[in-house]
C-alpha cells in the first residue's frame, strides 16, 4: 500500500466547498448566472428588468428588477443553501409554477463570485443590502425591487475560470440566455446592455411581436402560427418557413410551461412534422410554447432545469407533431407562391390555376390532378421516368417507353405547368402555360419527384434493387461495417446490398434501381451513416422519410445536365402528379409562375 492510499478519516465538507461543488452544476459561465437571476426576477413578479454586463459578464453582471423584493430578515436566508420561498413540500414540487424551487442559485453564485444583494420589500421604508459572506444586512438606497450584482466570476476558482472563453463568446451566451427569457415573457420589459451600451431594449408587447423582435423580421415574414389544444394540453407559437430553414439549430426555442427546455421528444416531434419539406441537414426555426398541467411533467431532472421528463411522452410527441404538421399543411394553401409579386391572376399557383383544383397543393396531390386528356400522357410505370433522369446520357431519353411522354401538342392551357420552351444555364426549365411563364428549378423538382417515388415504392413493399455489374468496394470505418451487417435487412428494403469485405472495407453490390447512376460509394456512406444514427426497427420507420430524402438528393438531375424538350416536358408532367412538388425536400421552392400581367407591367404595356 502506498502512502497515497492510506485511508483518511471521513469528514463533513465545509459549507462553502459544498456550495462550490453544487455551483459546478448550475454555474458554468456568466450566461448561467444571468439565467438564474432573470428567473428570480420573474418569480418575484417583475414587470421590468434591466441587465448590465461588463466584460462579457465575467467582470460584472448587474440585474435590477421591480418585483416584490426581499424582507430584511430574509436576505441572509436568500443567500443560504436550500433556502427558498417557492416550495415547502413534495406536493408543491410536483405542482411547481415558479421557475426556481431548489433554493440554491444565489448560494451557488455567491460561492464562486463576489455577490451583492440589495432589495426593498414592497411597502418597506427603505432597502437593505447584503454581501455574500456577510452576516448582517446594512441599510441601502433603492427605489423598489431588487438589484443583484455579481463581480469577478470564478475569480477565486482558477480551475473554472480557465474554461471561460473570450469576452465576445461569453457575451454571446449571455445574449442567448436573455433572448430565451425575452421570448418566454413578452409581457415584461427587458433591457440588455454590454460595456455601457444598450444592446437590446424590448418593451412589453404581444407575443407575436416579441417573437419577431427577437428572431428578426425575416423569420416573421415567412412564419406560420401554431395554435392547438387537446384537453388540458396546448401548443402555441410560430414556426419558420421551410424555405428559410437554417444550417444550424440555433433558432429553435421550445418552452414547457414557460421554461426553456432542450428535449429530444419535442425536438423530434417538430422535426418529424417538417420532415417532408426539409432536408436532413437543414433546421427549421421555431418558437413554441407547450403548456400542460404541471403534474404531467417533471422539471426536477437536471440542476439547470433545461431538461424535463413527460409522464406521457408518447402522447406529447403525437400532439406536437400533428399540431406543427397541421400548421405547415394549412400554410401550403395560403403561402404566397415564391416570387410573390410575379403572381397575378385568379389562383396562387399555376397548378391550381390551370387545373381549377383547390389551391392546397399539398393536398390535391393525394388525388392526382385531373389533367384534361385523361392522363393519357402518364407513364405506365412511374419508375420508367426516373430511370430516364437518372440515366447519364440525354440519348437514353429517346429510348424511354413510348408512353412516357405524350407529344400531342395540347394547348398550353391544358397543362398546369405548360410546355417546356428551353433550358436556361443548365439549371432552369422555362415553360409556357396559360397564365404565362413558368420557371422550374430542375434539380429541386426532380429531387421531390424521386423522393415521392421512393415513398410510394417503399410503402408498397420494398424499393426495387438493381445489382451492379461490378461491385463498388470502398474503405469504411468499423462502425459502418458493423452497421452494414446489422442492418442488412433494412438495407435490402431500401434497395441496397452492401456486404463486408473485411473489418474495414465494404462492397456495394446493389443499389436502388432509380439510383443506378448515382455515385454508389457516396450514396452507401450516406445511407449507412443515417441508419447508424437512426437505429433500427421503430426508430428507422420514424426516420424513413429523412433517409429517402437523402437518397433522392443523390440521384436528382444535377445542374448542367442538358435535357431534351421531351425530357423537360416529362419532368413537368411528373411534377403535376407528384405530391408536394411545389417544394423540394430541402424546403426550397421548385417553380415560379410569372403571370403575363406581370411581364406586361415590366414592359409598361397597358392592357
Ligand atoms: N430578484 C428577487 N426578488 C425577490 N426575491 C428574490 C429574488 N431573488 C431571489 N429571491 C429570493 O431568494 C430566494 C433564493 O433564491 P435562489 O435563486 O437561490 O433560489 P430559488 O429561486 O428559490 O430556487 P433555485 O435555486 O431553483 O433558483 C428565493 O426563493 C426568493 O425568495
Ligand atoms: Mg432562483
Amino acid at each position: 500500500m502506498t502512502a497515497a492510499h492510506q485511508p483518511k478519516a471521513i469528514r463533513l465538507l465545509p459549507d462553502t466547498l459544498v456550495s462550490q461543488i453544487a455551483a459546478g452544476e448550475v454555474v458554468e459561465r456568466p450566461a448561467s448566472v444571468l439565467k438564474e437571476l432573470l428567473e428570480n426576477a420573474l418569480d418575484a413578479g417583475a414587470a421590468a428588468i434591466d441587465v448590465r454586463l461588463e466584460g462579457g459578464g465575467v467582470k460584472k453582471l448587474t440585474i435590477a428588477d421591480d418585483g416584490g423584493g426581499i424582507a430584511r430578515d430574509d436576505l441572509v436566508l436568500a443567500l443560504a443553501r436550500h433556502a427558498t420561498s417557492k416550495i415547502a413540500s413534495l406536493a408543491d414540487l410536483e405542482n411547481v409554477a415558479s421557475l426556481g424551487f431548489r433554493g440554491e442559485a444565489l448560494a451557488s453564485i455567491a460561492s464562486v463570485a463576489d455577490l451583492l444583494l440589495t432589495s426593498r420589500l414592497r411597502g418597506a421604508d427603505h432597502a437593505f443590502a447584503l454581501a455574500g459572506g456577510a452576516r448582517e444586512p446594512v441599510p441601502a438606497a433603492l427605489g423598489a425591487g431588487t438589484v443583484v450584482e455579481v463581480a469577478e466570476l470564478f475569480g477565486q476558482v482558477p480551475a473554472r475560470r480557465k474554461f471561460l472563453r473570450s469576452e465576445a463568446t461569453e457575451f454571446a451566451h449571455c445574449a442567448e440566455a436573455f433572448r430565451r427569457i425575452a421570448l418566454s415573457r413578452p409581457d415584461v420589459t427587458l433591457t440588455l446592455s454590454h460595456n455601457g451600451r444598450v444592446v437590446q431594449h424590448l418593451r412589453a408587447e404581444a407575443p407575436a411581436a416579441r417573437i419577431v423582435h427577437v428572431l428578426g423580421e425575416e423569420f416573421g415574414a415567412g412564419a406560420r402560427t401554431v395554435d392547438a389544444q387537446a384537453g388540458p394540453i396546448a401548443l402555441a407559437g410560430m414556426i419558420g418557413d421551410p424555405a428559410a430553414a437554417r444550417a444550424s439549430r440555433d433558432a429553435q426555442y421550445f418552452f414547457v410551461n414557460g421554461r426553456f427546455v432542450r428535449d429530444k421528444v419535442l425536438q423530434h416531434a417538430v422535426r418529424a412534422a417538417y420532415a417532408d419539406v426539409l432536408h436532413g441537414d437543414r433546421h427549421a426555426a421555431f418558437v413554441l410554447f407547450l403548456n400542460l398541467p404541471p403534474a404531467g411533467v417533471d422539471v426536477n431532472v437536471h440542476p439547470a432545469k433545461t431538461e424535463v421528463r413527460f409522464r406521457e411522452s408518447q402522447g406529447i410527441h403525437q400532439f406536437v407533431m400533428r399540431a406543427v404538421g397541421a400548421a405547415l399543411a394549412a400554410s401550403a394553401a395560403e403561402a404566397p407562391v415564391p416570387g410573390a409579386t410575379a403572381v397575378a391572376g385568379p389562383g396562387r399557383g399555376a397548378v391550381a390555376v390551370a387545373a381549377g383544383a383547390p389551391t392546397d397543393v399539398a393536398r390535391t396531390a393525394t388525388a392526382p390532378l385531373p389533367l384534361r386528356g385523361g392522363g393519357a400522357g402518364r407513364p405506365q410505370s412511374q419508375s420508367a421516368y426516373y430511370a430516364l433522369f437518372a440515366s447519364a446520357g440525354a440519348e437514353r431519353a429517346m429510348e424511354a417507353p413510348a408512353g412516357a411522354y405524350a407529344p400531342a401538342p395540347l394547348p398550353a392551357g391544358d397543362l398546369p405547368l405548360g410546355h417546356a420552351l428551353a433550358q436556361l444555364h443548365g439549371i432552369y426549365i422555362l415553360a409556357q402555360n396559360q397564365a404565362g411563364l413558368v420557371v422550374v428549378d430542375m434539380h429541386a423538382a426532380h429531387e421531390r419527384i424521386l423522393y415521392e417515388a421512393f415513398k410510394e415504392e417503399l410503402g408498397a413493399r420494398r424499393i426495387a434493387a438493381q445489382p451492379l455489374l461490378i461491385p463498388v468496394a470502398f474503405n469504411a470505418d468499423r462502425l459502418d461495417v458493423a452497421t452494414a451487417t446489422e442492418q442488412a435487412e433494412a438495407l435490402e428494403r431500401l434497395g441496397f446490398e452492401i456486404s463486408p469485405l473485411s473489418e474495414t472495407s465494404l462492397a456495394v453490390r446493389s443499389v436502388p434501381a432509380l439510383l443506378q447512376d448515382a455515385d454508389a460509394k457516396a450514396l452507401a456512406r450516406d445511407v449507412l451513416r443515417e441508419l447508424r444514427e437512426f437505429g433500427s426497427g421503430e426508430a428507422l420507420t420514424r426516420h424513413r422519410d429523412e433517409l429517402l430524402s437523402t437518397m433522392a438528393c443523390h440521384a436528382a438531375v444535377r445542374a448542367n445536365r442538358r435535357l431534351s424538350l421531351a425530357e423537360m416536358d416529362a419532368l413537368l408532367r411528373r411534377m403535376e402528379e407528384t405530391e408536394k412538388s411545389g417544394q423540394c425536400n430541402h424546403g426550397r421552392p421548385t417553380w415560379y409562375q410569372f403571370g403575363l400581367a406581370d411581364l406586361d407591367r415590366l414592359f409598361l404595356r397597358g392592357r
